[in-house]
C-alpha cells in the first residue's frame, strides 16, 4: 500500500471539490483505490482488472490448496466492520471476503454499545478503531461520513483505508461493483457488456445502489439507461446531468410494461421508506405497477437478466426466482468475490493471486 494524496489538501478545500475531482486523491500511486468512497473512482481499466481478479479468486477458492493459499495472503491485517445502519448481506459479504483472505475482523453494529453512547464523537470513535485495525469498512446513514473519516485518517499518524459500504442515500460503490460484475459475467459469452439497455425500476430517488451503478455503466460502450418509476420516486437530476455530460442515452418512464421487452437487464429496487420525511409518505404512492411477477416474465427477452440489490419486498414475486433469468441470488454471491478482489487489491496482493492462478489453474 502506498500513501494516498489526501495529505496534500486541507479538508475545506477537498470537501468543496466535485466527486470527479476528489477521485484522484483517493488512489494509490498505481491507480488502485486506497480509500474506496465513490463509484466515480472506477474507470473501465480498473473495473476490468477487478472483475478478472474476482474470477481468478473464485477459481482458486474451489480447491482446499487454493483456499489455503488465499487464507494466508493478508493474515497479518485486521479490518473493522463499522455498520451503524442495518445490513445483513453487505455485512456478511464483507465478512466472508475478509475471511477468504485471512483478514481478522472486529465489528461495531450498534452504536448504543460503543462509547458513542457516552457522548464520544463519531470521529473519535473511528480514530480509536484505527489504532487496532488496518482497514475500516463502514456503512452509515450519514452521506459524507466515510469521506470525512478517510480524510481525517489520511492526515493522522495511522492512515488506513476506508471502504464505503453504503453512505446515506448517496453512494454504495461496492454494490455497484458487484452489479457490474454480474452484468459482465451474464453477457461475457453473448457479446459482452456493450450496446445494451439497462432498465432501473422502483425507488430511484432514494436508492443509492442505482445512483452508483448508473455511473459505473458509463464506463461501458453504448449502454442506454431507462429509469422507470412513479414521478415522486424518479431518479435525481444530478444522475441525469452526469449521463448527459458523458453523452449516454437515457429515458424516463412510468410505463414498466413497455420497458420490459427493451431490456437486456432489469434492475429492480424496493421502496426506501426509511427515508420518508413523514411516516407513511411512501405508502401513499401506488407502486404496484412497478412490480415484477409471472406476467412480466413473459415479456422479458430470453437472454435478459433480472437483478435486485436485495432485500426485496413485493416488487419481485417469489415465483419468479426459479427462472434462469432471475439473477439476484447469484448477484449477491458475486458480491463476495468482487469485494475479496477489492480488499486484495487495496492491500496490494493482487499480483500474487495472478501468479498463483497462472501456475495452478
Ligand atoms: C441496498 C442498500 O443497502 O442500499 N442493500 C444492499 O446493500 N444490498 C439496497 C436496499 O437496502 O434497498
Amino acid at each position: 500500500m502506498t500513501p494516498n494524496r489526501l495529505v496534500d489538501i486541507p479538508w475545506a478545500q477537498f470537501s468543496a471539490l466535485s466527486v470527479d475531482q476528489k477521485a484522484p486523491y483517493l488512489a494509490q500511486s498505481d491507480g488502485t483505490p486506497f480509500h474506496t468512497l465513490f463509484a466515480q473512482q472506477f474507470d473501465f481499466a480498473l473495473l476490468d482488472r477487478l472483475t478478472h481478479l474476482a474470477t481468478e479468486i473464485r477459481g482458486i477458492a474451489k480447491t482446499r490448496a487454493g483456499m489455503g493459499f488465499l487464507h494466508e495472503l493478508v493474515c497479518h491485517k485486521r479490518a473493522m466492520l463499522y455498520f451503524s445502519q442495518p445490513s445483513s448481506r453487505t455485512f456478511l459479504s464483507f465478512l466472508s471476503a475478509c475471511q477468504i483472505l485471512g483478514v481478522q475482523t472486529g465489528e461495531v453494529r450498534d452504536t448504543a454499545t460503543s462509547s458513542e453512547f457516552k457522548g464520544e464523537s463519531r470521529e473519535d470513535s473511528v480514530r480509536t478503531f484505527s489504532s487496532y485495525f488496518d482497514m475500516i469498512i463502514m456503512r452509515t446513514p450519514e452521506k459524507g461520513l466515510a469521506e470525512h473519516t478517510a480524510w481525517m485518517l489520511s492526515n493522522s499518524e495511522r492512515p488506513i483505508p476506508i471502504i464505503n459500504a453504503g453512505s446515506g442515500q448517496d453512494q454504495h460503490p461496492t454494490q455497484s461493483l458487484l452489479d457490474i460484475y454480474t452484468l459482465v459475467r451474464s453477457f461475457e459469452n453473448i457479446g459482452g457488456l456493450r450496446d445494451r439497455t439497462v432498465v432501473f425500476v422502483g425507488d430511484l430517488a432514494r436508492g443509492r445502489t442505482v445512483r452508483s451503478l448508473s455511473h459505473l455503466l458509463t464506463n461501458y460502450p453504448n449502454i442506454r439507461q431507462i429509469f422507470v418509476a412513479p414521478p415522486q420516486l424518479q431518479i435525481g437530476e444530478d444522475v441525469l446531468a452526469n449521463l448527459r455530460g458523458k453523452g449516454v442515452a437515457y429515458q424516463l418512464s412510468d410505463d414498466f410494461r413497455a420497458a420490459i421487452p427493451e431490456a437486456d437487464a432489469i434492475y429492480m429496487t424496493r421502496v426506501q421508506d426509511e427515508w420518508d420525511k413523514e411516516k407513511g409518505d411512501s405508502a401513499r404512492i401506488d407502486i404496484t405497477r412497478f412490480h415484477f411477477g409471472l406476467e412480466q416474465l413473459k415479456l422479458l427477452r430470453p437472454h435478459a437478466i433480472l437483478m435486485h440489490p436485495l432485500p426485496r419486498r413485493e416488487e419481485i414475486a417469489v415465483a419468479v426466482d426459479h427462472d434462469p433469468r432471475a439473477m439476484y441470488w447469484r448477484q449477491m454471491r458475486n458480491g463476495m468475490w468482487i469485494r475479496t478482489a477489492l480488499i486484495a487489491t487495496t492491500f496490494g496482493c493482487d499480483k500474487r493471486i495472478h501468479e498463483y492462478h497462472r501456475q495452478n489453474l
